[in-house]
């Protein structure tokens, strides 16, 4: 028998970050080691259609790949559900031994469709239901840095009716807490979509309608006046850390559109200018965020140096970061000596090790 594995690959997906979860897989898909692995593909597509794709790999970034898997007759059927696309995928007796959910954002990376993957008992890259959806959940995952002992900048958590019921309550804790400016999220999004500096008070109610329209539950921060560097962890029970880097926003933040958007006027600096120590402390700290969470297989971890003190600041964790060959996370772990194609060999190997670490008792 053939030790090859069949390997899923599904983007697309149901969130802000649908393009950008194209443009990952697409790399993951020029890249994966096809002597090793065959390969199936499903998209997602916005309104949550799940579409098993044999076309070209180049079709899927430029969002064409879509007309097509619903124009071939075999992929006529619309899939809705994992398991029924798992099975169409699975067809002529491809089975697949794991899946690698290249997906951004609400819907794929918090946790929902690691439940649906558990449920169907089949391994999966990336962090687990907990893992995901404590990462996501901005508000969350700073109670349980708070209870690892990471620093953090002070915040406020509140929820989408409070903002009209309660405004004025809301003005007075930020006004005491922090004041302006500051930062205005909601606790489950990505991409910096809803994210708004806000310099002051006559600007606060338009941020906190703007985040709320993203999330239930928004955050308010202090600003942090600093530097941003980021640390990719890899790994599972023993996580290990790569160097870090430095993005140098072309817009007042990393905005949706500095990261994105601008060609490459946002500028990555790896590894970043900062002295030895520090840089072992973030690392520290990425590794000891990467537990806290209980993550598995990847995450990147993001803080600020704050100018002037060089305190290091938590701001958030991703557990499926940007994965392009040219992203943060890629880029960070070719530096520390793995290359693209050898990470992507290692996060299916970490799927399936997950696997089988995860597997109970009852279970046989
Ligand atoms: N408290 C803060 N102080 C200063 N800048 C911030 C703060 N929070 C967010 N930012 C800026 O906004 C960007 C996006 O915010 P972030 O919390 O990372 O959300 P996302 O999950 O959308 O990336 C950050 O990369 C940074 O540029
Ligand atoms: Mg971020």
């Amino acid at each position: 028998m053939s030790d090859r594995k069949r390997v899923a690959i599904i983007f697309g997906g149901q969130s802000s970050e649908h393009e950008v979860s194209r443009f990952s897989a697409e790399a993951v898909l020029r890249n994966i080691d096809t002597d090793k692995y065959d390969v199936s593909m499903i998209g997602i597509t916005k309104d949550g259609s799940w579409l098993s794709y044999d076309g070209p790999i180049s079709l899927i970034g430029t969002g064409e790949w879509q007309a097509l898997a619903e124009s071939r007759e075999k992929s006529q059927q619309v899939l809705l559900t994992a398991g029924s696309a798992i099975a169409e995928a699975e067809k002529d007796n491809k089975k697949i031994d794991v899946v690698f959910p290249v997906l951004h954002g609400c819907n794929g990376e918090d946790g929902t469709i690691q439940g649906l993957f558990e449920l169907a008992g089949i391994p999966y890259v990336g962090c687990g239901v907990l893992g995901s959806a404590l990462g996501m959940d901005k508000a969350y995952a700073k109670i349980v840095f708070e209870k690892e002992g990471l620093p953090q900048g002070k915040y406020l958590v509140y929820n989408r009716k409070q903002i009209n019921s309660e405004f004025d309550s809301i003005v007075s804790d930020v006004e005491l807490t922090m004041s302006f400016p500051c930062f205005v999220k909601p606790s489950n999004a990505g991409s910096s979509v809803g994210v708004s500096k806000v310099h002051c008070k006559s600007e606060l109610k338009d941020a906190l309608l703007l985040a709320a329209r993203y999330d239930r539950r928004i955050l308010v921060e202090e600003f942090i006046d600093g530097r941003e560097i980021e640390c990719a962890v890899l790994g599972n029970d023993e996580p290990v850390a790569s160097t870090v880097g430095e993005i140098i926003p072309c817009n007042e933040f990393y905005d949706y559109e500095a990261k994105y958007m601008s060609g490459d006027s946002s500028r990555i600096i790896i590894p970043a200018d900062l002295p030895a120590d520090m840089i072992d402390q973030i690392r520290d700290y990425s590794v000891r965020a990467f537990r806290a969470l209980d993550c598995s297989g990847l995450s990147r971890v993001d803080f600020f140096v704050r100018n002037g003190t060089n305190e290091i600041i938590i701001n958030e964790i991703n557990t499926m970061p940007g994965f392009t060959q040219i992203s943060m996370y890629s880029k960070l772990w070719a530096a520390s000596g793995i290359p693209y194609g050898e990470l992507i060999e290692r996060l299916i190997e970490l799927a399936l090790e997950r696997f089988e670490n995860n597997k109970r008792d009852i279970d046989n």
